[in-house]
């Protein structure tokens, strides 16, 4: 099943034409599809059982997404207190939620203790101190996991790669012995797994394996200095198809969980973001203008960096779509898609070959559910855009666009500058 297709010559979310969405809401806009979602989360739950699968929610943390994969049995990852908290809201129990990230605050850290969370995931020697301070204050006990860096290179986009020596993520393997030994002598921890997580988009298996292996050596060694270990975090990167890559095989990545470190009986948890949220979601913006120079043909959209902003800060490709199917031999010419921010990098592509287009269609920005939306921001003053979940023949707004007065309610004007004309 294609998340979106042309019926009848109009690009759709299931049986809605994605125009009708755009004649609502406006664009740009987001849509997602929940039936993508679900597929998506059952093809996870049905070739890795039984991993327990927490959605590594920084893809997208729209609430209703959330609850659509509470529903469906799904527990979280969340690197922070604002997704603890958007987490829990959407109905996920904390017992389901495991904590990533390498610079959680004393605060973060009091929050998740207090939720009782299912694990918390530490990256540094002064992290399972300060853990274990907190823990032990509140009088309770932190189920932990030490994530290693494994040094695998990934090989994926240098940008998204966390499991080299140089990479700022988590505890390097070779000194991770080192700290289960200190923290054997902590209060308020209860060290029971390791956790790594080497990158994203991965569409090879051979980095993943390599990054297994380390963990099953480390844990070997680990039980014969006397650690319980008995959970494994092996994280997210799950590669998707945004150009011609193939996607990463899920049969086969189960099969090198399987013989990396399965025999250890452990339980297994992974932490998928991208595949799960990213081909079920587009980004759709109206062609304001097209501009020919001598030098090229600009298509200038009305969606910006500021709403899609992975093209511009890792040279990502998004397909671009029109909703209306191109005639059959239309005139395919290269195209800048360029956003209307002031900034050279607005481009979405360069030099792409496109059919014709002019003011006033619709295209679509493809795989655009995982980190989208939850990367954009208010650049040159630009309202955040609207949210729409498609399931079945209907469809929803599940964030607003937000209206010019509520961008501007968070800010104050010191006494000194609220009189009339500016200076009080
Ligand atoms: N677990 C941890 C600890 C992570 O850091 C990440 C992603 C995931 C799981 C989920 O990885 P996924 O399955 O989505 O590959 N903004 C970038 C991607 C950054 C990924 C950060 N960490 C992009 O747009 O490509």
């Amino acid at each position: 099943m294609r998340p979106f297709d042309y019926i009848d010559g109009s690009l759709s979310a299931g049986q809605v034409p994605l125009a009708d969405i755009a004649a609502e809401v406006g664009t740009p806009a987001y849509v997602y599809s929940a039936d993508a979602i679900e597929a998506a989360y059952r093809e996870f739950e049905t070739v890795l059982a039984p991993a327990r699968i927490c959605y590594a929610m920084k893809a997208n943390g729209n609430l209703a997404v959330l609850r659509l994969l509470a529903g469906l049995g799904a527990g979280a990852d969340v690197v922070s207190e604002g997704e603890l908290r958007r987490a829990l809201a959407a109905g996920i129990a904390p017992e389901k939620i495991v904590f990533s990230g390498v610079g959680k605050t004393d605060a973060e850290i009091e929050a998740a203790l207090r939720d009782g969370i299912l694990q918390i995931n530490v990256e540094s020697v002064p992290e399972v101190r300060s853990l274990s301070r907190i823990a032990a204050g509140l009088g309770r006990t932190a189920s932990v996991a030490v994530r290693i860096n494994p040094d695998v290179d990934a090989g994926t986009l240098d940008q998204i790669s966390t499991g080299r020596k140089t990479d700022k993520f988590g505890v390097a393997w070779t000194e991770a012995p080192a700290l289960f030994r200190e923290a054997a002598g902590l209060p308020g921890l209860s060290m029971d797994g390791i956790a790594v997580h080497i990158g994203s988009q991965l569409g090879d298996l051979e980095p993943y394996r390599r990054a297994f292996r380390r963990v099953a050596e480390l844990v070997r060694t680990l039980r014969a200095d006397g650690a319980r270990i008995r959970r494994l975090d092996l994280g997210g990167g799950f590669g998707i198809r945004y150009r011609d890559e193939i996607p990463l095989p899920l049969a086969g990545y189960a099969r090198v969980v399987q013989e990396e470190v399965g025999g250890l009986g452990c339980e297994i948890v992974v932490e998928p973001g991208r595949r799960l949220v990213g081909p079920a979601g587009l980004l759709l913006a109206s062609v304001v203008a097209v501009k020919e120079t001598p030098a090229r043909r600009f298509v200038i959209v009305d969606a910006g960096m500021n709403d899609l902003v992975r093209p511009m800060m890792y040279g990502a490709w998004h397909d671009i779509l029109p909703l209306d199917a191109p005639p059959a031999g239309a005139d395919y010419r290269p195209a800048d898609v360029v956003g209307p921010v002031c900034e050279t990098t607005d481009k979405f592509a360069d030099r792409r070959l496109l059919p014709p287009l002019e003011a006033g269609d619709l295209i679509a920005f493809c795989e655009a559910g995982a980190y989208g939306a939850v990367m954009s921001s208010t650049y040159n003053g630009r309202p955040l855009v609207p949210e729409v979940l498609v399931r079945g023949n209907g469809f929803d707004v599940v964030r607003a666009r937000p209206t010019f007065e509520e961008s501007l309610a968070l800010e104050r004007l010191p006494d000194w500058l609220s009189g009339p004309g500016g200076q009080g």
